[in-house]
């Protein structure tokens, strides 16, 4: 397949850039390149097409020939969303939203467009795609937004799903490390202490982003009539973990068993998420586990392959770009800022 994929340069983007071009496709990535280019350099070497462009004003004919898309660019969490939410609505949903209208008109037969596992904010009970939604922050509400907004554009010649992912980790060349996760994994080779953040009772679903991408790959090669119009959720029903005992799970798979540290306010979200339906729909199941990419990433950072940088915790690179005039240049586009 011609697959396009806004966000592309992105932590998931990235990883799904390398599994797309496995598998075979052909890939072109329309990302504004906030956090840099660099981790498309080895996809670009093997042929993906990279365009320098914002979801807001692409021009449609980038979408001509394509015969999917994956919408995945966004201000990709809670407090990024919150510094500007006008912005957050505008590039995450009305962005997107454009995105899924140019598709449909270019001819384009499936899209897919990524959401949260947040929505569902706060909720005791185990929650499933008809499950109400409690969107807390500005970015979940805009992930719903974008959901009924595109959702109904479905139809027999317009393939339309949405995917709600876990919380993802595991390396990516666009690393965050403000993914519980990878963060847990730099406190500790830092200070040897895993930080975590209170109280540590709430639940939430976890996914490698490699399982990620491999999931969206699954959605686009699966039979129209299994996911078009739906929403899924996007992870395991084994990696729902509380916060602290996912912390120990950290610790465990460590080399040098680090302490755990406190912090921060009660977290306002906890949700514990059922993934059956995508896993009795396409047979979609991960492959990956925590331990597995906490060596991952112990081993990156060790090695000097994963570093800590302004641009791994989103927020600071964000509140950066918006507020230094040499940062915002550097990202202008069409002298357009962010
Ligand atoms: N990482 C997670 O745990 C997680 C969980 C659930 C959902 N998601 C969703 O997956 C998607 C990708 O997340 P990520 O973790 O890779 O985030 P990311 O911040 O690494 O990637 C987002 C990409 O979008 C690009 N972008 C932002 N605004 C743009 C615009 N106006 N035009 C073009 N490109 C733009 C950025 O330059 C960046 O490369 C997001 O939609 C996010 O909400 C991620």
């Amino acid at each position: 397949m011609k697959i396009l994929v806004t966000g592309g340069a992105g932590y998931l983007g990235s990883v799904l850039a390398d599994e797309l071009l496995d598998a075979g496709h052909t890939v072109t990535v329309v990302d504004r390149c906030f956090f840099g280019a660099e981790s498309l350099d080895p996809a670009v070497a093997r042929g993906l097409r990279l365009v320098r462009d914002d979801v807001r004003w692409l021009d449609g004919r980038a979408l001509e020939g394509q015969e999917a898309v994956v919408d995945l660019a966004a201000l990709s969490n809670d407090p990024a969303g919150a510094l500007d939410p006008w912005k957050t609505l505008e590039i995450n949903y009305l962005g997107r939203a454009r995105i899924a209208r140019l598709a449909r008109e270019a001819g384009v037969r499936r899209y897919v467009v990524s959401s949260s596992c947040s929505l569902y904010g706060f909720q005791e009970e185990l929650l499933n795609e008809r499950s109400p939604t409690k969107p807390l922050t500005v970015y979940a509400r805009a992930n719903g937004l974008i959901e009924s907004d595109t959702l109904p554009l479905a139809s027999p010649t317009y393939s339309v799903t949405a995917l709600r992912f876990a919380t993802l980790y595991g390396p990516s060349r666009r690393m965050r490390f403000d993914l519980a996760v990878n963060g847990m994994v730099l406190g500790a080779t830092r200070t040897g202490k895993i930080p975590v953040a209170r109280d540590g009772r709430q639940w939430r679903p976890f996914l490698h982003v490699r399982d990620a991408a491999r999931g969206i790959r699954s959605v686009l090669e699966a039979p129209v009539d299994r996911v078009n119009g739906q929403v899924f959720n996007v992870g395991s029903d084994e990696q729902n973990f509380q916060v602290e005992p996912l912390a120990a799970a950290v610790a465990a798979a460590m080399e040098k068993r680090p302490a755990l540290e406190w912090y921060g306010d009660p977290d306002a979200r906890s949700y514990r998420v059922s993934f059956q339906k995508i896993s009795e729909t396409i047979g979609y199941r991960p492959a990956h586990s925590v331990a597995e990419a906490v060596r991952e990433i112990e081993g990156g950072i060790a090695e000097g392959r994963l570093t800590a940088t302004e641009k791994t915790k989103t927020v600071d690179w964000y509140r950066h770009l918006l507020s230094d005039p040499t940062a915002q240049q550097e990202v202008a586009l069409r002298g357009v800022v962010l």
